[in-house]
């Protein structure tokens, strides 16, 4: 059966002492628990060498929020998954709205990016989403389709059952406006069904579907009740771990 996971996603903030002491923190609080699910975070790439080592990787796993789509050479400034994965990090966000945004990432790079990360064996935690104009035009479920299809849908079946799927619709992040739980289930049932329709049923019943965009310790409970939502990728809300604890312990 698929996993349980709750993942952080501290985007551009902490330095490196103080992600080394949240990572410190966050351990110790996980220390002789047994949370429902697993718990990731989302470091910048400069944290992810020295948190894979302060951390027990059974209790806290580690991610990048990005990767290059070459696997090495001139290109100034990229960090490859092979890179990634030499400093013991798991996953690796990829195709959050936010690089599609302002970086930039089309769905060919995102595919460029999937397959480099599998081989790496990092996992994908791999974003879509609609934005606020898309949702009112009533083509959110074609955009999110599209957003999979594009990027994904060239892997194999066993391939495919490496990535994690995370939900962002862009109007709730960082905005404070949840999507509903009903509009969450909605979309992840929808998401499911498609996985299904090209991979079978298995395989899309195996898939970890997170939902995120101002999911926090007051509305998680409700969201990670919804039979198709596995739990969150969380930004703001995973930078305290008084914050983020909740949050996993909301399963
Ligand atoms: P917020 O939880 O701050 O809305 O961010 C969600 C997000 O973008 C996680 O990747």
């Amino acid at each position: 059966m698929r996993k349980n996971i709750v993942a952080g996603n501290w985007k551009m903030n902490k330095n490196l002492q103080e992600g080394v002491e949240f990572a410190k923190e966050l351990d110790k609080a996980l220390t002789g628990k047994s949370p429902k699910c697993d718990v990731v975070i989302g470091t910048p790439f400069i944290h992810l060498a020295t948190v894979t080592s302060v951390v027990d990787a059974k209790r806290v796993g580690v991610s990048a929020q990005n990767c290059a789509d070459k696997v090495s050479g001139a290109y100034t400034g990229e960090v490859s998954a092979a890179m990634v994965a030499s400093t013991g990090a798991g996953y690796v966000i990829l195709g959050h709205s936010e690089r599609r945004t302002y970086y930039g990432e089309t769905s060919a790079k995102l595919k460029e990016k999937v397959k480099l990360a599998l081989e790496n064996n990092l996992k994908p935690i791999f974003c879509i989403g609609e934005t606020k104009d898309e949702r009112e035009g009533n083509t959110h479920f074609e955009v999110v389709k599209s957003q999979i299809v594009e990027a994904l849908f060239d892997l194999s079946a066993d391939d495919f059952s490496k990535i994690i799927l995370a939900y962002e619709p862009v109007w709730a992040i960082g905005t404070g406006l949840t999507a509903t739980s009903a509009q969450a289930q909605e979309m992840h049932a929808h998401i499911r069904k498609i996985l299904a329709d090209k991979y079978g049923k298995e395989v899309a019943d195996n898939t970890t579907i997170l939902y995120g965009g101002s999911c926090n310790k007051n509305n998680a409970k409700e969201l990670f009740a919804c039979p198709d939502i596995d739990g969150g990728l969380i930004g703001g809300a995973s930078l305290k771990v008084e914050d983020f604890m909740p949050i996993i312990e909301a399963f």
